[in-house]
């Protein structure tokens, strides 16, 4: 398969990379989600027809249909005690690895499975790399029954942090909300800038109602950018 454009090929690069620096035969690990995790999988499916054995557990159900597609062994995380690695996209990383993850509407079974993971290596392009974390809307992933409220919630959450009265966005629109892998729904938070999102992600997590958050701090272990060059730089944060 071929990459279709310069980003898209930055992306392949990366997941190439990050296998080749990564990944030993014999591990189990997590399989991303969103386009460059489409390429680590597809590469992965390459890397095993040539006899490479590893198995797999999918952050997505969109994931886990490719790497079946493509030949890569899968377990289920019930059954799986703790994973080698994982490796995963992300929307916006910064210095520090912190990151927002949930572009794809994958974030809750994502951060699952980056957190049963002893590393987690993002593949990103040069695109997702910010100094602060916020341009990208946070996502927030909130159970359907009385969202109105959650978002209530949030609303106030975020004027007592000094965020303003962001926009929030219903993923897929109000007609037809997105329904995530696990039922629920996504609220796409416009903060613009996160000064401090280790507090605001534990904030979130007390509003009755949230699932989950797409910020994602402490987690990364490692980064790998690419270029569309095929140059790639790898960043180790702990
Ligand atoms: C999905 C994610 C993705 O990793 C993130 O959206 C990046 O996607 P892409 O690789 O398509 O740019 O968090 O929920």
């Amino acid at each position: 398969m071929q990459s279709t454009s310069p980003q898209d090929e930055a992306k392949r690069v990366a997941a190439a990379q990050a296998i080749e620096r990564f990944l030993v035969d014999g591990m189990t690990i997590g399989l991303g989600s969103g386009t460059t995790s489409r390429w680590f999988v597809r590469i992965l499916g390459e890397r095993v027809a040539q006899g490479l054995r590893v198995t797999g557990v999918p952050s997505s159900k969109s994931t886990g249909q490719l790497a079946t597609e493509v030949g890569v062994a899968l377990a289920d995380l019930n059954d799986v005690d703790q994973l080698d690695l994982t490796i995963d996209g992300a929307d916006e990383i910064d210095g520090k690895g912190q990151m927002i993850k949930g572009g794809g509407a994958n974030l809750l079974w994502e951060k699952i499975v980056a957190c049963a993971s002893k590393k987690m290596v993002c593949i990103v392009d040069e695109s997702k790399l910010v100094e602060g974390l916020g341009r990208f809307p946070l996502p927030v992933e909130v159970i359907p029954f009385a969202w109105r409220s959650t978002e209530r919630h949030l609303r106030a959450l975020f004027k007592e942090n000094g965020l303003g009265d962001p926009k929030i966005d219903m993923r897929g629109g109000l007609e037809k909300p997105l329904i995530t892998d696990s039922g629920h729904y996504l609220l796409d938070c416009h903060l613009e800038k996160i000064p401090e999102p280790e507090s605001l992600g534990a904030n979130l997590k007390q509003i009755p109602g949230v699932v989950e958050h797409g910020l994602f701090i402490g987690i990364a272990t490692d980064a790998v950018v690419g270029h569309a060059s095929g140059e790639s730089e790898v960043f180790t944060f702990r």
